[in-house]
């Protein structure tokens, strides 16, 4: 290690910046924030330092860096220089180092007896991330995923622990049971009452929970069971929370749309098991995974059951929630990225647009034997673009319902395979050749079949694309 991680406390502490730039400003805004006294030495101030002069935030000498007038000060706790000026940001080191003053010449490593690492505020929990000066720019970089990745609630959830560190304490004695209790709530559903803003919510629980131990003793962990949308295929396409709840799970139950990435990312120790059909005889029973869910969440385990897609949308979560909810086991539903928004957007067409169509609808191509049926003169009239999931091999029925009802055999189709997956393969026809085009081609599930006039608009948002694949029949995303 090459530097030593510390947070010092400067409230109220002297400090002084050398520099009046945007580099000096944004040293300044960090010393400012730790509640430092900062006084700022510079000729003349740029508009970032002079934001903080107008609000009162630094004291402002103007006059070049110069050791002897340094008398006049109060001798700083902390010092920065940087300027674009070698002879002053020397002159500020050698002055530092006569009086035994740390200091920071920015950019200067060899002139640096500590460094600014980059910083997630989440105060008062801060991560401070450092390269020791190697390169600021990777430090950047890894401080915007843990930003994407550290909701900004936690801010108060950290005020909110801490208000009651004392009273757990009192209210448990033991050392193990003070950190079993802390490590059990801090990974159960109270992180996220408190970090999305139900802070009434979150501290009835943590009062309750304190109560609990102090009558009965540390409890059973509470299981729970996060019903996440993994989105179509791509896993840049989850969501932050779908991304924090499956890491935080402790067995991942899954089937075939999820792509492996995906699955990947849970926590190494994280049980994985499969679901899905693996073939027409052999398959997990949806009311077994219902129940198998039920029993994990029982145990105790946090049980993250990943759908492809939204789980609401042609994915049964519903039903699975109704399951844990007979039972009694806590659950969230996290919503994905839709097969129907996701695919289009990868082909390079919306949904809707001003000129084409005003509304969408999902449908199934595939119903369970006794269902409403699709009502094809409702949807042939509509003017929607419609987008059927599960809908290859009933491919003919749909397009004879369509054409029955009048809907013009010209109409532009989409139908899209393993949307969004670097195997994407997109192929254009009409709905009066569709089912033919689609046996003749041997498309596979999953694929979407994406009917309307807003298909149209690919040629707009792609004109050199469509000029070198004949808008035909593309295996490009683009
Ligand atoms: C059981 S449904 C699940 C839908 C999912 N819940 C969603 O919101 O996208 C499965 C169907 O979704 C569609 N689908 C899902 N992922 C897809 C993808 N990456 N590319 C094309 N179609 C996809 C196919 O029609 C597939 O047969």
């Amino acid at each position: 290690m090459d530097y030593l991680p510390i947070f010092v406390n400067i409230k109220n502490q002297p400090c002084l910046i050398v520099g009046g730039g945007p580099v000096a400003a944004r040293k300044a805004d960090l010393f400012i924030k730790a509640g430092a006294i900062v006084t700022v030495v510079a000729p003349e101030l740029k508009a970032e330092m002079k934001h903080h002069l107008a609000h009162g935030k630094i004291v402002w000498e103007i006059a070049t860096f110069c050791a002897d007038a340094m008398t006049h000060f109060p001798k700083p706790k902390y010092v920065i220089s940087a300027t674009d000026d070698e002879a002053v940001n020397q002159a500020v080191y050698r002055y530092c180092q006569n009086h035994d003053i740390p200091v920071n010449v920015a950019d200067q490593t060899e002139f640096c007896d500590f460094i600014l690492p980059a910083i997630v505020d989440r105060s008062p929990m801060t991560i401070a991330i450092s390269t020791g000066g190697r390169s600021p720019v990777l430090a950047r970089l890894m401080k915007a995923r843990l930003e994407t990745m550290i909701p900004s609630g936690f801010s108060r959830l950290a005020d909110l622990v801490g208000r009651y560190r004392q009273k757990v304490k009192e209210a448990i004695t033991d050392l193990d049971g003070r950190k079993a209790f802390w490590e059990e709530l801090l990974e159960g559903a109270f992180i996220d009452k408190a970090v999305h803003g139900k802070f009434a919510e979150a501290e009835a629980d943590l009062e309750r929970k304190i109560n609990q131990v102090a009558e009965q003793g540390q409890p059973l962990p509470e299981g729970e069971v996060y019903l996440i949308g993994a989105g179509p295929g791509d896993p840049d396409l989850m969501t932050f929370k779908a991304l924090r709840l499956l890491q935080q799970a402790d067995v991942i139950l899954y089937d075939r749309l999820v792509a492996p990435e995906i699955i990947e990312m849970a926590r190494r120790e994280a049980e994985r098991i499969y679901v899905g059909k693996k073939d027409k005889w052999h398959k997990v029973q949806q009311p077994d995974i219902g129940l198998m869910m039920v029993e994990l969440a029982k145990q105790g385990k946090r049980v993250a059951r990943l759908k492809g897609g939204d789980p609401y949308i042609f994915g049964r979560g519903a039903e699975e929630a109704e399951v844990l909810v007979s039972h009694g086991v806590s659950y969230q539903v996290v919503p994905g990225i839709t097969a129907a928004a996701g695919c289009s957007m990868y082909a390079g067409f919306p949904l809707t647009h001003r000129d084409y169509s005003q509304s969408v609808s999902l449908v199934t191509g595939h119903q369970q034997a006794g269902a409403k049926g699709v009502d094809y003169g409702r949807l042939a009239n509509s003017g929607d673009t419609m987008v059927f999931y599960m809908g290859v091999k009933n491919a003919p029925h749909i397009q004879a319902g369509l054409l029955e009802h009048g809907m013009p055999k010209e109409t532009p189709v989409a139908v899209i395979e393993k949307g969004t997956t670097p195997e994407q393969k997109e192929t254009y026809c009409t709905l009066e050749t569709m089912a033919e085009t689609i046996a003749q081609k041997n498309i596979k599930p999953p694929s979407l079949i994406i009917v309307g006039e807003v298909i149209k608009v690919r040629a707009r948002l792609h004109p050199v694309l469509l000029a070198s694949d004949g808008q035909s029949d593309s295996q490009v995303a683009v």
